[in-house]
């Protein structure tokens, strides 16, 4: 079983994650699908694919004449059933509410093609809860991509207790064809791979904060400024072979006892939700954000980003 390019692409939710990742297919000559809940939201995704697109090709990835192709290829809808109508592969990018994923694979394991493959973007529910209403589990998957869909390469595949080896492979290679950067989970547990690391990180990081051993932009610095630099070319398993397991084992045995291993989020967070200081959005999180940093901000990873792609484009 393969997927060709006369194969539609469906993807449901249209919001940040959405609209990349049916950006991706429609860039690769697939006919997509974009589903949402209101026609606004639609028309916005679609003048965010433009302007995602347009900028691409500004910094020389992709072409200027290509752009309008692309976006002709994203066909828009609120309708459930069209919208799936032929899909041999679907993308749900709805909102992170168990519930509401149940339900929706629930709906399109009744009304898809029996062929079809049903792949959730969940950031780190379990595949498994997420299909544990539909019929054809085995056909369920997780594809879980990152934070813009179309400039980092990775998609982690995930399998559910149910899902089938060859949905796993068919899904493997079709996000092959398109450019990513896909790896195989082995296992189903809520968070994954990369989510798991990055959140083992994060609440250390916010640990450190509320036990006041260092400021928010020192913990930042720290990383930026030290293994950060090196996680591009090495990653922390390889490091620990390159320094040796017997350090390793030797740190470990002193410095596990210290490490944050709270299950409950950090209180400083909590209080500073509480008090509606959520970051770029209120303009104070864990440091003062005005419109200008907040756009420093956005610029400068969006800039590392087109970079990163343009490199790795020539290789
Ligand atoms: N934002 C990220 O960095 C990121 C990264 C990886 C994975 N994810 C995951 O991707 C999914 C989507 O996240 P997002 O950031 O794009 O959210 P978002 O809020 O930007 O977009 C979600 C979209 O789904 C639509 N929607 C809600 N209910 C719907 C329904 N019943 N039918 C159709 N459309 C519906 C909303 O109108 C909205 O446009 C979530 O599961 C999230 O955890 C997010």
């Amino acid at each position: 079983m393969t997927t060709t390019k006369q194969d539609r692409i469906a993807i449901i939710g249209a919001g940040l994650m959405g609209h990349g990742i049916a950006q991706i297919f429609a860039v690769h000559g697939f006919q997509v699908s974009l589903l949402d809940v209101s026609e606004e939201f639609l028309a916005k995704a679609i003048e965010n694919v433009r302007a995602n697109l347009t900028l691409l090709a500004k910094n020389g990835i992709g072409k200027r004449e290509d752009i309008e192709g692309a976006v002709a290829r994203i066909k828009t809808t609120r309708d459930l059933r069209e919208a799936v109508s032929g899909a041999r592969f679907v993308v749900e990018a709805v909102a992170e509410q168990l519930e509401l994923k149940q339900k929706l694979f629930q709906e399109m394991d009744e009304i898809c093609s029996q062929d079809a493959i049903l792949a959730t973007n969940t950031s780190v529910i379990s595949i498994t809860e997420i299909a544990a209403r539909a019929k054809g589990r085995k056909r369920i998957v997780g594809t879980h991509f990152w934070n813009p869909p179309y400039l980092i390469p990775l998609v982690e595949v995930v399998p559910g207790d149910d899902t089938s080896h060859e949905t796993v492979d068919l899904t493997y290679d079709l996000l092959k064809s398109v450019g990513k950067h896909p790896v195989k989970v082995k296992k189903d547990v809520p968070g994954f791979v990369g989510n798991r690391l990055q959140h083992a990180l994060w609440r250390e990081a916010i640990s450190i904060v509320d036990q006041g051993i260092a400021d928010a932009a020192t913990v930042d610095e720290v990383i930026r400024n030290s293994f950060g630099i090196r996680l591009p070319v090495l990653g922390p398993l390889e490091t620990a072979d390159m320094v040796g397991l017997d350090l390793t084992l030797q740190i470990h045995n002193y410095i596990l006892k210290h490490i944050e291993r709270s299950t409950e989020p950090a209180p400083i967070l909590k209080q500073k939700v509480e008090k509606g200081e959520l970051g770029f959005k209120t303009g104070r999180g864990f440091q003062e954000w005005d419109q200008e940093s907040i756009q420093r901000s956005r610029s400068q990873l969006l800039e590392y980003l087109i970079k990163w792609n343009r490199e790795h484009a020539k290789e």
